[in-house]
């Protein structure tokens, strides 16, 4: 009997790109963001078109034991003088982590347990994110160029956005060129 031999989908580790015909995409833009930013008025200034970031997930199968796998596409930019950042989320099913991996571009990954100090893990070409579970997680982009990272994490894990109306603890500026990371009570 002959192999069966499948050709599986393929990323571009240099760009995050995805080589498969059927690729989930979704654009989340500045106008998606209400309350996201620290600077109300600086957000209401950006153009609510301005795109933020895109992510790209391969079509898996989503019943109980399978993986998401997904690219998010960070752009580089500012809110008044915050770093743009992804919306950021705890796992509706607490327990459940997931792996980060950096493709290209530099930034942060900010993670926060429900208990306990928020840190800051540093993302770059090659990095690798173990994100435990009962822990929210956000990426900061503080480079000039985009930000790509790599995702796999179980598709039962669902998204809590909900649970983090307050804000994460940390908030990471451009302050005449320096990256300044800030601490902050709700937010
Ligand atoms: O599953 C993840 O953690 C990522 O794929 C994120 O969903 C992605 O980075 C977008 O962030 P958020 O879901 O916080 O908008
Ligand atoms: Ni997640």
């Amino acid at each position: 009997m002959k192999p069966v031999i499948i050709q599986p989908p393929q990323v571009d580790w240099l760009t995050g790109a995805f080589a498969q015909s059927k690729i989930l995409s979704k654009t989340t833009r500045i106008a998606d963001l209400a309350g996201v930013f620290a600077d109300t008025s600086a957000w209401q200034e950006s153009d609510p078109r301005q795109a933020v970031y895109d992510v790209e997930m391969l079509d898996s199968q989503t019943s109980e034991g399978n993986l998401f796998t997904g690219v998010t596409h960070l752009h580089p930019g500012r809110v008044g003088s915050e770093f743009f950042m992804t919306r950021g989320h705890f796992h509706s099913r607490r327990e459940q982590g997931e792996v980060y991996f950096g493709l290209r571009g530099t930034g942060f990954l900010l993670l926060q347990p429900e208990s306990g100090k928020a840190c800051l893990e540093s993302v770059s070409p090659g990095s690798v994110h173990i994100i435990p579970g009962y822990t929210a997680h956000r990426l900061i982009n503080t480079g000039t160029a985009i930000l790509s990272a790599l995702a796999v994490w179980p598709t039962i894990a669902g998204h809590d956005y909900a649970a983090l109306a307050q804000g994460f603890s940390l908030r990471v500026t451009d302050v005449e060129g320096k990256i300044q990371v800030r601490e902050v009570q709700n937010g």
